[in-house]
């Protein structure tokens, strides 16, 4: 009866992790309430304020030599939703809902994507050396690095439900302006000032159909600055 009493472990085993990740966290909400969704696609929407445009977020050149990685931009055209996102933990899990505070890996969704191909288009925070205090936000992480874990929390409580904001393993998720005409640029910061708060709208129907003529990749691929 070797075999039976190892998969009853096995499986304790797994509802055990699926309780910890859960923890004392609680689902995620899309803006419409609805819990967050893994491998469902989503725009990041910056929370529009008097010093924000609420413009969405796309890959964009950050410096010019080198030109890759791409860091993120967001839009200076506030009507612009930016790229769809999908969400994924980072460690093995059965949930296929996106908690607070857990470690997840954050992917812009786009078929086209014709500069830095040999990067991946998973979000990562630059840790290197060279780094400046405020970490840029890079495209071209790897899954499992702990540059490229994202926590989502909680920022706002009534009239601000909600509202998140995504921080790292060394800071929140911040904008500064950028060197495309002060376009906000995404960083590591430890300011609070500069903390962007977001809410997640769950891409849905033709919007962002997959196929190359799509509206919102047309519209994104505009973002790319030389483009
Ligand atoms: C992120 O971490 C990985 C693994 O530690 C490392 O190879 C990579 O250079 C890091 N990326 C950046 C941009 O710092």
């Amino acid at each position: 009866m070797k075999k039976p009493s190892m998969l009853s472990f096995l499986i304790t085993l797994l509802l055990a992790a699926a309780v910890c990740t859960q923890g004392s966290d609680e689902p995620v909400k899309d803006i419409s309430g609805n819990p967050l969704t893994i491998s469902q696609q989503y725009f990041i929407q910056p929370v529009k304020t008097e010093s924000n445009n609420g413009g969405g977020l796309v890959p964009a050149a950050i410096t010019i030599l080198p030109f890759c990685p791409l860091g993120i931009t967001q839009t200076l055209l506030s009507s612009q939703p930016g790229l769809p996102v999908s969400f994924n933990y980072q460690g093995f899990t059965t949930e296929t809902i996106v908690h607070t505070s857990a470690q997840v890996n954050i992917e812009f969704e786009s078929n086209i994507w014709p500069v830095c191909t040999e990067f991946s288009k998973l979000w990562e925070f630059d840790d290197s050396s060279s780094a400046r205090e405020e970490r840029a936000i890079l495209i071209g992480g790897s899954r499992f690095s702990h540059n490229s874990s994202f926590k989502i929390e909680k920022a706002g409580e009534g009239k601000g439900e909600n509202t998140y904001k995504l921080s790292t393993s060394t800071g929140t998720v911040g904008a500064i302006p950028g060197g495309w005409s002060g376009a906000p640029q995404l960083v590591v910061t430890n300011d609070d000032a500069k903390t962007l708060l977001v809410k997640f709208v769950k891409v849905v129907g033709d919007y962002a159909t997959t196929t190359s003529t799509s509206r919102v990749e047309k519209l994104g691929l505009r973002m790319f600055p030389f483009y």
